[in-house]
């Protein structure tokens, strides 16, 4: 089993060049399934989850060339798509769901592993069944499996999302591509990724348009044609990194972004104290200044993503004073803030709400990982905290941050990866 070696209480310093976003990257490729023609897709994050996606598509039967140095792919579902995703690949990646909306769309019929929970939350799908069953679709949850036909094709209608759910947006966008008719999404999520998954489905044909405040609107369509797409950056990740800069007292420029994009991160960043200076596709973060308390909620687009909540719990340890986060989101999203107090924090959990006191000093520590966004949190402590700290279990790490450790020395951190 790989662990990272961190040896903290050093600042960080230099460039880090952000890649392709894991959580548009997702809903991209299975995407990919909608179409019989040839599709060319670049900037894809090399992390575990994508190569997971990869499989997945392959076991249905995608045709898939890969060029690793530019982290791109062409991929071909031109015939014999199987309808069947099985659990081995969709269990470890929750996003295996997504590739129901195409699979019943192009094909009127899918059987799928419900994704199953996970440390944050059980995660289930019923905003995205009901709401392809408004599309016409019957289904029945048999053994873990949801067996979906579209006897007649999939119809256009208008549907109200009971919860704001990415991946619930995501699955019928890609799925009323093909509907006939016009199908209207009311209560959408609207995060970048789903505007980067409806670029990509506008370059292959798809005719879809927002309309209003969390509304999108499809028009059903037949003929695709080949695509060549960008993805766009991973939003997350910069995150992580601008609050690693702030947090390490360093001074990083992160390259390869769109700061408007991210615009309620930096603009919380700076109330925290962060100095932050923005130029067309960088960003400057340093952390000269002192670190503020806050409170705070997590909340879906355009407010402060949850994605970032663990991470930014670790700067509010090191602040002048009392911070809360309430997370909105997730029922179980403050699985770090155990570790965290492991390492001499001081943060009380009641329900969703996290009490953290500031003027911590980090202490370094064996910790162990939990989910994705947790274990980098264990990482940004263990970066500021003086001696050696082991953290276990990072396969949940490279599951959606590409090259971490290689990105974090480039800046001056010592960090290896031991097994
Ligand atoms: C996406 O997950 C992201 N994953 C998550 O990122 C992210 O945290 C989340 O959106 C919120 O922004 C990908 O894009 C691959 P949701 P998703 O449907 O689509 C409940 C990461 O770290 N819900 O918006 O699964 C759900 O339980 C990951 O990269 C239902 O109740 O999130 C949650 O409480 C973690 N029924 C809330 O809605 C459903 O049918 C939001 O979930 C669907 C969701």
């Amino acid at each position: 089993m790989e662990k990272l070696q961190v040896i903290g209480a050093r600042k960080l310093r230099g460039n880090i060049k952000i890649s392709g976003s894991k959580n548009s990257s997702l809903p991209i490729l299975a995407a990919t399934l909608l179409s019989n023609k040839k599709i060319e897709i670049s900037n894809l994050p090399k992390v575990r989850d994508i190569k997971t996606m990869l499989l997945l598509l392959s076991s249905l039967g995608a045709k898939i060339k890969q060029n690793s140095q530019y982290n791109s792919i062409t991929i071909e579902n031109s015939k014999n798509i199987k309808t069947f995703a099985s659990y081995n690949l969709v269990k470890t990646m929750r996003a295996g769901i997504l590739v129901l909306g195409p699979l019943l769309a192009r094909f009127g019929e899918a059987k799928v592993s419900l994704p199953g929970g996970c440390a944050i939350g059980a995660r289930p799908v019923d905003i995205h069944l009901k709401a392809l069953s408004k599309l016409g679709v019957k289904y029945k949850i048999i053994q873990g499996y949801v067996h979906a036909k579209a006897p007649r094709g999939l119809i256009g209608n208008k549907i109200r999302f009971s919860k704001i759910s990415v991946g619930a947006t995501e699955n019928l966008v890609i799925a009323a591509c093909l509907a006939k008719g016009e199908t209207t999404l009311y209560n959408c999520a609207i995060e970048p990724e789903i505007k980067d998954l409806i670029n990509f489905l506008k370059k292959m044909g798809c005719n879809i348009k927002f309309s209003g405040k969390r509304i999108i609107k499809i028009k059903g369509t037949q003929n695709l044609q080949n695509v060549k797409y960008k993805i766009m950056f991973d939003r997350i990740e910069a995150g992580t990194y601008m609050i690693a800069s702030f947090l390490t007292g360093g001074n990083l420029k992160i390259c390869n972004v769109n700061p408007k994009i991210i615009n309620t991160e930096i603009k919380i960043l700076k109330k925290i104290g962060a100095k932050i200076k923005i130029k067309q596709n960088e960003i400057n973060v340093s952390g000269k200044n002192e670190i503020k308390n806050i409170k705070l909620k997590t909340s879906p687009y355009p407010g402060f993503p949850t994605d970032l909540q663990a991470q930014l719990m670790v700067l509010l340890c090191k602040s002048n004073g009392q911070s809360v986060i309430n997370e909105k989101i997730f029922e179980n999203r403050f699985m770090h803030a155990s570790e965290l107090n492991r390492m001499g924090a001081k943060i009380k959990v009641f329900g969703n709400k996290a009490i953290i006191q500031g003027n911590i000093i980090f202490k370094p520590a064996e910790l162990m990982a939990t989910d994705l966004r947790a274990s980098v949190s264990l990482v940004l402590a263990a970066l500021t905290a003086k001696g050696k700290s082991i953290i276990n279990r990072i396969y949940h790490l490279d599951r959606g941050y590409e090259n971490i450790e290689k990105k974090l020395r480039n800046v001056g951190a010592n960090i290896k990866r031991i097994s």
